[in-house]
């Protein structure tokens, strides 16, 4: 039995029953930033959480208490506590934090003048792992996942004065949560993207979807949901560029569905043009930037715009740039895309869970393509409720935050997942959910492949059957033979559906030059890039490859001394932004291949 994200908000009784989902027009408004220094302390036997008997203490940290006659014995003071930087994983910024996984308490202070008839709201960006908030003493509510937003009404507790927001955040791992226990990326934990604090009127349009229909060029459709609309109220949509100005009326449940023909100049990564979008309510607007493409499939063939398209991509972890730690600025953003411009891509997979906004919506603007992802990765408890519910849930706010993202053209549910029918069940079912969330994106997934005879691999994995494109990882030349065994194999599938290679790769330390034949060299990384390209040239339904990696990252799992040092060294830049020898090797493919569809 499923059990909806909205009625788990309601079962545990908290005071915001709003889906993340509704309230995702949020972080397109103008609003106080929280962003900065705010007070910490550091907590690994919860101590401001529970009391000595393990049992939750009401009088806990979040109180922030202070004593008031000389005899009180307070043993907290957040105002004399140390203090870390938002947004920011905690990680890079203490020494002692850097393998650091358990509980941190923030503090911050903040005035607000709230004006007549508002609503106001706390909206986190992001925070990893589980979170709990509180205003002014007040629980607010809780969170799990650590790559999505999440917003709390604070209309009834806000002040003018000396209000304190106090967050819990436990990076802590299980092997019920979503990732589980082992990954090949840095636990960073925190509070690793910004936090605002939203006004809106009482009645204020929660979320909206406006894109094309699917294979439509022409025929733009969408939805506005008006949240505690009065019957029937008026909705407009407006593109000012275009002199589209149209009026709609909200069903009873606030909702306006539309459809309307009208010409624009079509999103692409050589055109990528954003529109400017207005939509207003009785009594709010919205305005966000959207660019109009369509995306789908014909026999292994994808297309954009109704046009067969090779994605020239590359993989990224949400690592930032020249500085240690989780990107979260459009600086880092503009930085790490610049390099996936400059290899010559059209196509970025951002593994293995949603990045922050700026990565998206610079997407859009650069003219790059996005496989987008939620952190099943690996050995998930497939037959755990509620992990089926914390994913699912990662999923729908994933989609509500990204889905007027023009560069958003994949939707992946998991990478790497070995095959059960309860991983099988799993994944269908969120592959269900995010076709009826969205019908206008394709579905994928990082499947798994395995050897018929000595040199043929096949991708006959069950899931290929409900995706629309079949994602598949491959390390022939590292984890799987020496460079040139690539020159040997050959590549099949049972279905007839577009492939994308959305890993391949070995690690190389810059600057350490050798034969090619030496592991951790330069040489052996370009050497393997150059096998592997001559035999996916080969694969007649390749539609498309995002190598792994386009920048070393943080990894607990990579401790060799003087080459690795907990980093996956497979980037083709160093965390310096230092170009290693198969940066050109892949440069120069993708170069042939753009001269070739001139
Ligand atoms: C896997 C996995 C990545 C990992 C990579 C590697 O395929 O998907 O997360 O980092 O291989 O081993 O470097």
């Amino acid at each position: 039995m499923k059990i909806s994200a909205f009625l788990l908000l309601i079962l545990i009784g908290l005071p915001n029953a709003y889906a993340q989902e509704n309230l995702a027009s949020l972080g397109e408004r103008q609003s106080l930033s929280l962003d900065g220094n705010w007070k910490i302390i550091i907590d690994p036997y919860e101590n401001g959480y529970y009391d000595y008997r393990w049992q939750e203490n009401p009088n806990g940290f979040f109180k922030n208490e202070k004593p008031k006659n000389k005899w009180d014995r307070i043993e907290y003071d957040f105002d004399k506590a140390d203090s870390l930087t938002v947004p920011g994983d905690w990680n890079s910024q203490r020494k002692e934090l850097f393998l650091y996984e358990g509980t941190i308490w923030y503090k911050k202070s903040f005035d607000f003048h709230k004006s007549e008839k508002t609503r106001v709201f706390l909206r986190l960006g992001a925070v990893n792992y589980r979170t709990v908030v509180y205003l002014n003493g007040e629980k607010l509510g809780s969170h799990e996942g650590g790559f999505t937003p999440f917003s709390f009404e604070i209309t009834q507790l806000v002040r003018e004065k000396e209000n304190f927001v106090i967050v819990k955040a436990d990076n802590r791992r299980c092997a019920e949560c979503v990732p589980t226990l082992n990954t090949d990326w840095w636990n960073y934990g925190g509070i690793t993207r910004s936090v605002t604090v939203v006004e809106t009127p009482v009645s204020f349009i929660g979320e909206y979807s406006i894109q094309l229909q699917k294979g439509s060029l022409k025929s733009i459709y969408g939805r506005i949901h008006v949240i505690n609309s009065r019957p029937r109220q008026h909705v407009t949509v407006n593109f000012p560029e275009l002199k589209i100005h149209k009026r709609y009326t909200a069903d009873s449940s606030g909702s306006a569905y539309f459809s309307f023909q009208v010409s624009v100049k079509l999103w692409s990564p050589e055109n990528p043009v954003l529109y400017d979008v207005i939509l207003t309510s009785e009594t709010d607007t919205v305005k966000d930037k959207i660019g109009f493409r369509t995306i789908g499939t014909k026999g292994s063939q994808i297309l954009l715009n109704n046009n067969p398209v090779f994605l020239r991509g590359i993989s990224i972890h949400e690592e930032a740039p020249l500085r240690s730690g989780r990107a979260y600025s459009q600086d880092d953003a503009r930085i790490l895309l610049g390099w996936a411009k400059e290899l010559g891509c059209n196509f970025v997979r951002l593994a293995h869970y949603p990045h922050n906004e700026h990565m998206v919506k610079e997407a859009d603007r650069l003219g790059l393509m996005v496989w987008s992802e939620i952190p099943v990765y690996w050995t998930i408890k497939w037959e755990n409720e509620l992990t089926y519910d914390n994913a699912s849930r990662q999923l729908s706010e994933m989609i509500a935050r990204d889905k007027n993202r023009a560069s958003v053209i994949f939707w992946s549910v998991s990478n790497e997942t070995p095959l059960s029918v309860p991983r099988l069940e799993f994944l269908k079912g969120l592959i269900r959910q995010a076709r009826s969330i969205d019908s206008t994106r394709l579905l994928t997934a990082a499947m798994e492949r395995h050897y018929i005879d000595a040199t043929t691999q096949i991708i006959d994995d069950p899931l290929g059957e409900f995706v629309d494109v079949l994602g598949c990882n491959e390390y022939i030349g590292w984890y799987d033979g020496l460079p040139d065994k690539a020159d040997t194999i050959q590549w099949k599938t049972i279905y007839q559906k577009p492939l994308i290679i959305s890993e391949f790769g070995g690690s190389a330390l810059y600057g350490l030059h050798a034969d090619s034949l030496t592991v951790w060299s330069e040489e052996y990384q370009e050497s393997m890039y150059k096998h592997q390209i001559a035999m996916l040239q080969k694969i007649p339904f390749l539609s498309g490859m995002s190598p792994w990696i386009l920048m070393d990252f943080r990894s607990p799992r990579r401790q060799l001394p003087g080459i690795q040092d907990f980093r996956n060294r497979k980037g083709l830049l160093s965390e310096h932004g230092e170009k290693k020898k198969a940066f050109y090797v892949l440069q120069k493919y993708y170069e042939e291949i753009r001269n070739k569809q001139k």
